[in-house]
């Protein structure tokens, strides 16, 4: 094909703003966002995090008053995340039900539950002495299957405490069939199952791990997917589908826009992903530093996210886009 030189014009499309917005092959609205929060028991005032400027570790009140900001704004939900005063070997904190993320959520249910989306990080590392995602075996690494029974307990007590959607995040085989079960045992067989499909052993959690007071030492790379397995994803995925799972996700986010637009090509239910504190970080720093312009920034990473696939994205800037998707267009 022979082409006459300035007869296509890609630019042709590029001319107006108004022309712009018309060619978009994607859109953010505030549905779509889903905003994570914690809250951490025994506080007595919210407390700011050094490695996330603007996001807070909430005491009760604050947590429902930022839930509401959220809600009011129209985002698609909440994802709880809670922090207990007295952590132990198991996390009994995680699955009794006057454990701060239990309260929590029921707190959010009984006040938002018709207006929004609540949802219920399931992971035992914020409720261990130890930090890891599941509980010890002698030899001190993470013992997958008596990790399991206690996410099945975990899963049945957000449950109950009124959570909608269950984020299984700490990626031990297995546990979404055994939340499955153990969910529709008690009688909660509408409770939603949210796979933290394909999730990396990231450098991208460092600022989550002081939102979270985490006593890890170590790592997590005997769980948590090697960042270099693209494929091993999509062998996540097939097993997260067997098993039940209702929604899957890839996480972080940016660093694996390829592993994200190939699990939406692939998945038969909705793909979320989770733009990491590490992901915050890294944009409300350079732009404190003057070296981006952080609003732009923080458009273009999300709409990244749309572009490879993503049907919802987790993250830390929810409520305060949602309020400029709102406001007075330029
Ligand atoms: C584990 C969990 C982590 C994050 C969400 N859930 C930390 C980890 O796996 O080490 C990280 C989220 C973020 O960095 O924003 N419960």
């Amino acid at each position: 094909m022979s082409l006459v030189p300035g007869t296509v014009r890609p630019r042709r499309l590029r001319t107006t703003p108004a022309l712009r917005r018309l060619v978009s092959e994607v859109r953010l609205h505030p549905a779509e966002l889903i905003l994570p929060m914690f809250v951490k028991e025994g506080l007595n005032e919210p407390v700011t995090l050094g490695g996330m400027p603007g996001v807070m570790q909430h005491t009760l009140e604050s947590l429902l008053e930022a839930a509401r900001e959220a809600v009011d704004a129209g985002v698609g939900g909440l994802m709880l995340f809670g922090i207990p005063e007295h952590k132990d070997e198991i996390g009994s904190q995680a699955d009794a039900p006057d454990g701060i993320l239990n309260r929590a959520l029921g707190l959010l249910a009984e006040h938002l539950g018709e207006d929004t989306v609540v949802m219920a990080d399931l992971c035992l590392d914020e409720f261990t002495s130890h930090g890891h995602c599941g509980v010890l075996d002698s030899a001190g690494g993470v013992d997958n299957d008596a990790t399991l029974s206690r996410y099945a307990a975990m899963a049945v007590a957000q449950a109950r405490a009124g959570a909608q959607v269950l984020g299984l995040s700490g990626m031990m085989d297995g546990q979404v069939a055994v939340c499955r079960e153990a969910l529709d045992e008690a009688g909660f067989s509408d409770t939603v199952i949210m796979g933290y499909t394909a999730k990396y052993a990231s450098a991208f959690y460092g600022p989550f791990r002081e939102a979270v007071d985490s006593e890890l030492q170590g790592d997590r790379k005997t769980y948590q997917q090697d960042p270099a397995n693209g494929r091993e994803a999509m062998r996540e995925l097939s097993l997260d589908l067997a098993e039940g799972a209702d929604v899957v996700m890839v996480k972080p986010g940016l660093p694996y826009l390829d592993v994200l637009a190939e699990v939406a090509r692939e998945s038969l239910v909705p793909v979320w992903t989770y733009q990491v504190s590490g992901e915050y970080a890294m944009i409300e720093f350079a732009a404190a530093a003057g070296a981006i312009d952080r609003e732009r920034a923080i458009e273009e990473s999300l709409i990244a996210f749309k572009r490879a696939g993503a049907d919802a994205i987790l993250t830390y800037w929810a409520t305060e886009v949602a309020q400029g998707l709102n406001g007075p267009k330029p």
